[in-house]
């Protein structure tokens, strides 16, 4: 068995971001705090880079456009991260496609949030395509991060209920306040090592309470 997150600083934690960054500012005031060590971005404007160096937390951009092409950006964005020895990547709305190589070198302690319950609506656009194939259920999802898009080894997973009359940006903000709750939780999980991943790809989630209880949507009639 592989402990995530295992290395140098075990809970020391570089968040890569691409721009609004609220699940990021949801790391970063998470409490207790968690031990956040740097936000790398990849776009020089995104806004979450802001308020990161707000916060006093150490900020670096390594833009893609600068690099002639995906093994050099990142290679170059690995030197980054290793500058602060962390033993946690998180991806927080990263949104560059990553190379075998880099996934492979951060094997185990690299984790994603996407928007659905994977395995349902990989890639972009999930919200419409939830919407659109007219799901019950609705999410978000998190994972280690494995060369194939979306479909690394899921942690955990928070559900809400879709509306009627949900439109994708009404469902995408009810997804997003569930974001803002589980990806800090998980992470403290991975973080202190209370998150292990098998050679064959399963997780164990240590934790207190057992996984219980349901949820149906519409909601079941009371009998
Ligand atoms: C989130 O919906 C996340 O699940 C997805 O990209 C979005 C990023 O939003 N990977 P933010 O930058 O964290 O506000």
């Amino acid at each position: 068995m592989m402990e995530a997150a295992a290395g140098r600083g075990r809970g020391a934690i570089v968040i890569l971001i691409s721009g609004r960054g609220s699940n990021m500012l949801a790391l970063l005031d998470a409490r207790p705090a968690l031990d956040v060590a740097a936000v790398i971005s990849n776009e020089p404007q995104a806004a979450g880079l802001g308020a990161a160096r707000e916060r006093g937390v150490p900020t670096r951009i390594v833009d893609h456009r600068a690099h002639a092409d995906r093994p050099r950006f990142d290679a170059a964005l690995a030197r980054e991260i290793d500058g602060f020895g962390p033993g946690l990547i998180v991806l927080a709305g990263f949104m560059r496609i990553l190379t075998d190589e880099f996934v492979a070198r951060y094997g185990g302690r690299l984790v994603n949030i996407h928007p659905s319950l994977l395995p349902a609506f990989p890639g972009l656009h999930t919200h419409r395509r939830a919407l659109l194939a007219g799901v019950r259920i609705h999410g978000c999802t998190v994972h280690f991060v494995t060369p194939e898009l979306d479909r690394g080894p899921i942690i955990a997973q928070a559900a809400v209920a879709v509306a009627p009359d949900d439109t994708e940006e009404t469902l995408a903000a009810r997804v997003l306040a569930q974001e803002h709750k589980l990806y800090p939780q998980v992470v403290r999980w991975v973080a202190e090592g209370r998150v292990t991943l098998a050679p064959d790809g399963s997780v164990t989630v240590r934790r207190k309470a057992a996984a219980t209880g349901s949820l149906a949507s519409p909601p079941l009639d009371e009998v």
